[in-house]
């Protein structure tokens, strides 16, 4: 009785596919123990095919309605991804032309010149003169230079990340990118980091004393290791004796590989990339900037903890961050929006969203 209503849902169905215009090939063998396993996956493919087309062209998140919306997005999460590789190129060639992360990431002796003037991200008329000694302790040139990065993760402080068990699987990646100093264990968020952020108002708030007293700063910064550190010291007029203090600390005790500035002409381009496409923030999240650096400079870009809400997908309450309960400042930052369009972009193929705990046996 329930098979023959199946199959009649599934002749309707099939129809409506026809009809449409459509064609997509069905995976369905009718020789199998089950033909209801073959129906079942028939209809969970469409299903998949429903939400992948409703996801790569969704809509603003003012109009996301939370309980359906984490449901379907739960039911596609479960999907097979499907990667684009036309997607990928062609965002990749984009941000490459107007945006250039390749050549002007961040600001290099050799992107950069001893009294030249800096402009603000933020300002049209606030510029900083790049002297003799700040600029001796820029990096010399990218260490991506000339090759592109493989398989790069991204990981987000969000705390859908708290018991994930995703350690391993983003450690297994060639180049990890994170924020804010933010905590690191292998379990949950893994231990490689090639790239981390330190925010001028971490150095504001946390390490008040710096000019006195160093060791905390200089312990904090010890476990990452061999790292890349960066910082937005041309965002605002604050941001850059914030920037260069935490710099000369850093300096001292690595000073083959202190630290780049983030380059106010690409953040400034970037943002421009971004709001031609309908996001328009007061400012992008440092998060959503090196996602889109990844787009360019990554074969493969992987995203870890990024949720701006407060339930995860099976409606359990997750804290806002993994190591603490900060949440960004509301009137700066659009997390939402820019959810939405990461979601967009997986539903394009262009980058996978890992929203969901990571099974143990993943690489
Ligand atoms: C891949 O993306 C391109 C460009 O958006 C699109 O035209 C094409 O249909 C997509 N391919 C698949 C298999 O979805
Ligand atoms: C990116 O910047 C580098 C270094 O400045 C430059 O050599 C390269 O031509 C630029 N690429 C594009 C697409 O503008
Ligand atoms: C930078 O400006 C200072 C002061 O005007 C000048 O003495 C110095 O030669 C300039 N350096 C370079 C590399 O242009
Ligand atoms: C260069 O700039 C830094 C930071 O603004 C400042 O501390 C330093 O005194 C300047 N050096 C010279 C030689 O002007
Ligand atoms: C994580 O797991 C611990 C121990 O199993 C549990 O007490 C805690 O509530 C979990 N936290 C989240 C956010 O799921
Ligand atoms: C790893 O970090 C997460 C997030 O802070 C924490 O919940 C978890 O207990 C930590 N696990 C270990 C093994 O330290």
């Amino acid at each position: 009785m329930a098979l023959a209503f199946l199959q009649w849902i599934f002749r309707l169905l099939m129809a409506l596919i026809v009809f449409q215009g459509v064609c997509v090939m069905f995976y369905f063998t009718p020789n199998t123990h089950s033909s209801r396993d073959g129906m079942t996956e028939a209809l969970r493919q469409m299903h998949c095919a429903k939400l992948r087309r409703k996801f790569s062209i969704i809509k603003p998140a003012k109009s996301i309605k939370m309980e359906s919306f984490t449901r379907e997005l739960s039911d596609f999460m479960s999907c097979p991804y499907k990667s684009n590789t036309t997607e990928r190129e062609v965002n990749r060639l984009s941000l490459q032309i107007f945006c250039n992360a390749t050549g002007s990431l961040f600001l290099t002796k050799r992107n950069t010149a001893v009294n030249q003037s800096i402009p603000y991200e933020t300002s049209t008329t606030d510029t900083y003169t790049m002297n003799e000694t700040l600029h001796s302790m820029m990096p010399e040139d990218f260490p991506w230079s000339g090759r592109r990065l493989g398989r790069c993760a991204v990981v987000g402080s969000g705390g859908i990340l708290k018991n994930s068990s995703c350690g391993r699987e983003i450690d297994s990646a060639d180049f990890v990118i994170r924020f804010n100093l933010a905590m690191i264990n292998d379990s949950d968020v893994g231990l490689k980091t090639d790239l981390i952020t330190i925010n001028p108002s971490q150095i504001q708030k946390e390490y008040k004393n710096l000019e006195e007293n160093t060791d905390p700063l200089v312990e904090r910064v010890s476990v990452y290791g061999n790292t890349f550190f960066i910082m937005p010291a041309f965002a605002y007029k604050f941001c850059t004796e914030l920037s260069i203090r935490a710099l000369n600390v850093l300096h001292a005790i690595r000073p083959q590989k202190p630290m780049a500035f983030f380059s106010p002409y690409y953040l400034q381009t970037l943002d421009g990339f971004w709001k031609r496409r309908g996001l328009n923030p007061r400012r992008l999240s440092t998060g959503f900037m090196l996602i889109s650096t990844a787009l360019e400079l990554c074969e493969d870009v992987h995203v870890y903890g990024f949720w701006p809400f407060y339930t995860d997908l099976q409606d359990n309450p997750v804290p806002y961050h993994y190591y603490n309960l900060n949440r960004p400042s509301k009137r700066m930052h659009k997390m939402p929006e820019e959810f939405v369009r990461l979601l967009k972009l997986h539903s394009q193929g262009a980058l996978t969203l890992h929203l969901q705990p990571c099974s143990s046996d993943t690489h």
